[in-house]
């Protein structure tokens, strides 16, 4: 099935004379990963994903060219080095919202023990370029949850380094695409709530950042000896608050609900008490993190000639394209053409 969102792939001739021919991606399998894959791919790249379970993610990247999908442990330092070791660069992806426990650990093995095994890794296999995915507001020091010190920490760490490894860093607001999980999330949720929809941090303002235009100006990157060493901020056209984002949600959905807007002391306490569902699908730390505003000053798109893309003119195309799918399974069920596992009966 074809993405319903075209985007013409770099030109082969932008990559030429190009140093880097193999990369390793880590945490390749997922939303954004995705992206920069098939991207990657078309530009005529070698990948070697490197992802924890093969079977699982192999529908959404074997079919790309030049791609290798590889089952392994990467928080294992020595299987890490013998797997980078036929690549030329490494884009680490790797991100956690949420971890088991409650006090960090996870946080910091996910991001900060990675990272550290990233760089030695590099270090023992003489690679000079790594690109990471951080976040808007990350922040060692400063930072208000977990996952904010944690991803600042990593990012630190890697472009501290004393090897002559070339780091950039890339911090963007959050993210908006087909498959990603802010507005196909709130889209899910809006239609399972009856008539009100309850909202903490409802006043957070955050300038969504289209996933094509974040993995474009990863790739111009690659070679850009300009973007050596950078930690980039990345935001979309326009700011709206989170309030603003789910009404928007709402309405592409074609769905009327009551946005309840929660104050602080009631968010928290909901955030406490997510905390022990299964899955928790609104804890403390995305509290936390959803307390500082995710927006910045620069266009940094700009840069690389890159326009930014608006929700406006993107979110609707696949938030309503599932729903005309569910609609024609609707469809064909009333007109009995249905194939027989799709019918009900009474
Ligand atoms: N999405 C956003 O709005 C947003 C905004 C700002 C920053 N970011 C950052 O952008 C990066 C990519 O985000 P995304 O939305 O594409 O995330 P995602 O869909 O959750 O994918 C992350 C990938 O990382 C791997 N991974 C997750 N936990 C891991 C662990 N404990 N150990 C090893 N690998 C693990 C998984 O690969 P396998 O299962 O194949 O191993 C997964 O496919 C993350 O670092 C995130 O922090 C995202």
């Amino acid at each position: 099935m074809r993405s319903p969102i075209q985007v013409a792939p770099l030109l082969k001739s932008q990559i030429k004379n190009m140093l880097i021919k193999r990369i390793a991606i880590l945490g390749g399998t997922g939303f954004v990963g995705q992206s920069l894959c098939n991207q990657l791919s078309q530009a005529g790249y070698a990948l070697k994903v490197l992802t924890r379970n093969r079977e699982y993610n192999r529908d959404n990247l074997i079919l790309l060219p030049n791609l290798d999908l590889v089952q392994t442990n990467i928080h294992d330092a020595d299987k890490l080095k013998q797997h980078l070791a036929d690549c030329d660069a490494v884009i680490n992806l790797v991100g956690i919202l949420n971890e088991k426990g409650r006090n960090g650990v996870g946080f910091k093995h996910a991001h900060v023990e990675l990272a550290e095994k990233i760089m030695a890794a590099c270090e023992a296999n003489n690679i000079n370029r790594i690109l990471q995915l951080s976040a808007l507001n990350a922040d060692a020091i400063n930072g208000k949850s977990y996952y904010l010190r944690t991803k600042g920490e990593a990012e630190d760490l890697l472009h501290a380094n004393n090897a002559d490894i070339h780091v950039t860093s890339f911090r963007p607001s959050v993210i908006f695409g087909e498959k990603d999980s802010f507005f196909n999330r709130f889209a899910y949720l809006l239609k399972r709530s009856p008539f009100f929809f309850p909202l903490a941090c409802h006043a957070t303002k955050f300038a969504p950042v289209y996933v094509l235009d974040l993995v474009h100006m990863m790739i111009r990157s690659l070679n850009d000896p300009g973007s050596y060493d950078q930690r980039f901020q990345l935001c979309g056209p326009k700011t709206y608050t989170l309030a603003a984002l789910v009404d928007f949600t709402a309405t592409v959905m074609g769905i009327k609900r009551n946005i309840i807007p929660l104050n602080d002391v009631v968010s928290r306490a909901q955030a406490a008490i997510f905390d022990f569902v299964p899955g928790k699908p609104f804890s403390t730390d995305n509290y936390l993190s959803a307390k500082s505003d995710s927006v910045c000053e620069c266009n940094i798109l700009a840069r690389y000639a890159i326009h930014p893309q608006a929700i406006e003119s993107i979110v609707p195309q696949y938030l309503t394209h599932h729903s005309y799918r569910s609609r024609y399974t609707e469809y064909r069920r009333k007109s009995h053409l249905a194939p027989s596992h799709d019918r009900q009966y009474p």
